[in-house]
This record gives structure tokens, C-alpha cells and sequence, in this order.
């Protein structure tokens, strides 16, 4: 995996937005994967930043969010869908019928199946992803893509970790409880099935992560190790990240 190495988390955000805003300018019809959670904020300010100076437009690109959580509606502000509306779709010229979101509010497991099955078919239609970026969770998860003895290929429900829980409560009024126990994701095989593949992490609390990650075997009690099977995965970290992978 070509790791990249940055001297801080906006140098990281600047750099992939710069990244971005090339492939949407070379592919206008660019398919982005995208990720939530706190890593990817300022990248997504970023971007917000470019396309106010007209250096980024997605008037033509169509994305697909990694994750939704089970029982929380897109109107629910808890929602990822909330979550990057607010972050960068409502600050830029992207069309709401090219972003595509798994619907939480399923209820019948038979609607969950159909629901992750018509996800698969989206992507498929659009052509399958052309970029794919991801955050890495502190145990190692990519999407809901949660460590355990197995690992599903394809987009499903998934039983959210304890840790996973207790990261997501600031969404839920610091409330791990209140956090859905299950949530929607892409699976491993949808993931990698992205043309190029961009992970960030930054901040210490990723380093031992980002470490096995590289380094270690791949194993589903890593989920995020599983790039290393991947032609076009990039990991691009902050120095803090980074810290052992130093010698
Ligand atoms: P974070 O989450 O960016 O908030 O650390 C990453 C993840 O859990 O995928």
C-alpha cells in the first residue's frame, strides 16, 4: 500500500481535496465512495473551500456513503445522510438524485436484505466506484465493516461494536445508549471492488492501527488490513498517525 505522510490533518484535508477536485475535473462524472465521522470533516471543508473558488464542481458526480445507521431516518439529524449534508453537500453544486444513501429506516429483515440488495445494484448501474475514501475506526473497521472471525462481502446489516457505539455518541447527545445497536454497510468485496481506494487517519489514537494495518497479516480481525489485497490503496495519515512506522 503507497502510504502518504503528512505534516498535519489539514495538510492531509488540503491535498485530497486537491486530489479530488482533480479526478472531478478530469471525470466529471466521477463516482465517489465516502465515509462519515470526524476525520473526513475537514477535507469536506476543504472541498466546500474549492468549490466556493469554482476550483471543484460535482454538478455531475454521483456519490455513495459507506454506512447508515438501522432505524434512523435521512430527515433524522443523527443520520449520516444528515451528517453530510450538513458537512459538504449543501454547500456545493451536487445533484440530490446522484447521492445515494442506504435507508435506515428499513424495518422487516426481508426489507433489509432488498434495501442492501438495491444498494449493490446502484453501484453497479453507476458503473462501480471510481474513488473510494474511507476512515478507519480505532479497532480497525472500515465502514461498518466491524473485526470479528469472519467478515461479509456485500452490503449489509451488521451489529455495531461496543467502542464503535461509545465513538458515534457525540452524534446522540454523548449518549452511547441512545447509539443504534445496528447499522447498514458496504462489505468488504463492495469496498475493494473500487478502482483506487484513498484511507485516512489521523491523530495518535490511530497509530497502532494504521501500524497493523501496513504491517500485519491480513485478518478479519482487522477489517482494514483486507486493503492490502487491493492494486490502488492508499493510506494518508498525519504524522501523528504515522508515529510507528517510523524505522
Ligand atoms: P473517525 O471515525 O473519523 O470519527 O475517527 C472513523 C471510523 O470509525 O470509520
Amino acid at each position: 500500500m503507497r502510504v502518504r505522510v503528512f505534516a498535519t490533518p489539514t495538510a492531509l484535508a488540503r491535498a485530497l481535496a486537491r486530489d479530488v477536485a482533480h479526478a472531478l475535473g478530469t471525470k466529471p462524472r466521477l463516482v465517489l465512495g465516502l465515509p462519515t465521522g470526524g476525520t473526513p470533516i475537514p477535507l469536506y471543508a476543504e472541498l466546500v473551500r474549492l468549490h466556493a473558488l469554482r476550483r471543484a464542481s460535482f454538478r455531475s458526480a454521483t456519490t455513495f456513503n459507506l454506512d447508515e445507521f438501522l432505524g434512523i431516518g435521512p430527515e433524522d439529524p443523527q443520520s449520516y445522510r444528515a451528517f453530510m449534508q450538513r458537512h459538504l453537500f449543501a454547500h456545493v453544486d451536487i445533484s440530490p438524485r446522484r447521492v445515494h444513501f442506504l435507508d435506515g429506516k428499513v424495518r422487516s429483515r426481508r426489507a433489509i436484505r432488498d434495501e442492501c440488495d438495491r444498494y449493490e445494484r446502484a453501484i453497479a448501474r453507476a458503473g462501480g466506484i471510481d474513488l473510494q475514501i474511507l476512515g478507519l475506526g480505532t479497532n480497525g473497521h472500515i465502514g461498518f465493516n466491524e473485526p470479528g472471525r469472519s467478515l461479509v462481502a456485500r452490503t449489509h446489516c451488521t451489529r455495531l461494536k461496543p467502542a464503535t457505539r461509545r465513538a458515534n455518541a457525540p452524534l446522540f447527545g454523548n449518549q452511547t445508549a441512545a447509539v443504534p445497536r445496528e447499522a447498514l454497510s458496504m462489505g468488504m468485496a463492495t469496498i475493494l471492488q473500487a478502482r483506487r481506494i484513498v484511507l485516512l487517519a489521523t491523530g495518535l489514537a490511530k497509530a497502532r492501527c494504521v501500524e497493523r494495518m501496513i504491517r500485519g497479516p491480513v485478518t478479519p480481525r482487522l477489517p482494514a488490513s483486507f486493503l492490502q489485497l487491493h492494486r490502488h490503496a492508499e493510506v494518508w495519515v498525519d504524522e501523528a498517525a504515522a508515529r510507528n512506522l517510523e524505522g
